[in-house]
């Protein structure tokens, strides 16, 4: 890890362009040249549990371990570290492909037919990108529309990674459960997850999900049921 200071993220700062920020200032950043993302981690309280392992420090092993299992993510180039003020700072390459909300979004301008055809198009392949992540022990604690990339070949690559758990044996049924939870929290994705891609992604899993058919018997409607209300609370 190389060391860096706070005139360096001065620097940063000046040098690109802001993709993301919070009440601590700019978090996200991408290269003039639209090549490389800086990811910033910032120390927020004296103890936390990033003291012990930094999120940044997670964020470079989530890397390299979903490569490992054949998932497509992010190339790190660099990371940095800097004690005063705390934080570290993650350089990675910028991958083709906008956000899967932004995908959706975007879609609201299309005719209606071709609307519909991509939509059922990305959900069924989200359904299985899901179920390959749960069969194969990956609990993506950030699972939602803004942490995943679309491109056309359906690989969907995984860019915020910091928070996840890797088991050594496939998910469990409550856990398969558990991880579609974050897909709806945000009220955003309401007006882009309508019940009908909801029903197709589901569907989707479960048909590669690596579970067996009591068990797919049981958490289908259990999945179905955690869109109930979907189309309602669309404003
Ligand atoms: N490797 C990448 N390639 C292309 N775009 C990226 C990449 N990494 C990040 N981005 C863009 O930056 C946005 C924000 O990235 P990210 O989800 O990592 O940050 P964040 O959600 O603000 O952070 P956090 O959830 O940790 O608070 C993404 O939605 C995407 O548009
Ligand atoms: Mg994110």
């Amino acid at each position: 890890m190389i060391a860096t200071s706070a005139e360096q993220l001065e620097q940063i700062f000046a040098e690109c362009q802001i993709l993301e920020k919070d009440g601590f200032g700019p978090k996200v950043l991408e290269s003039k040249d639209g090549l490389v993302i800086y990811k910033l981690f910032r120390r927020k309280r004296w103890f936390s549990s990033a003291l012990l392992r930094p999120y940044a420090i997670r964020f470079v092993a989530n890397a390299k371990k979903l490569e490992m299992l054949g998932f497509c993510t992010i190339s790190i180039r660099e990371i940095s570290c800097c004690k005063r003020p705390a934080y570290h700072l993650v350089a990675y390459d910028k991958l083709p492909g906008i956000s899967l909300r932004d995908y959706l979004d975007g879609l609201g301008d299309k005719a209606e037919a071709v609307k519909d055809e991509s939509r059922a198009q990305v959900f069924a392949s989200f359904g299985e990108m899901i179920a390959r992540l749960h069969n194969n022990g990956v609990y993506f604690r950030s699972l939602h529309l803004g942490n995943l990339l679309w491109r056309e070949c359906g690989d969907f690559p995984l860019i915020d990674i910091a928070d996840m758990r890797f088991y050594q044996r496939s998910l469990t049924p409550a856990q398969r459960l558990r991880n579609f939870h974050p897909l709806l929290k945000r009220t955003i994705d309401h007006y882009l997850v309508d019940a009908a891609s909801w029903e197709l992604m589901i569907k989707s899993y479960l048909e590669f999900a690596a579970i067996n058919s009591q068990q797919a018997l049981r958490l289908g409607p259990k999945l179905t049921g955690l869109a109930a209300g979907l189309e309602s609370r669309k404003f």
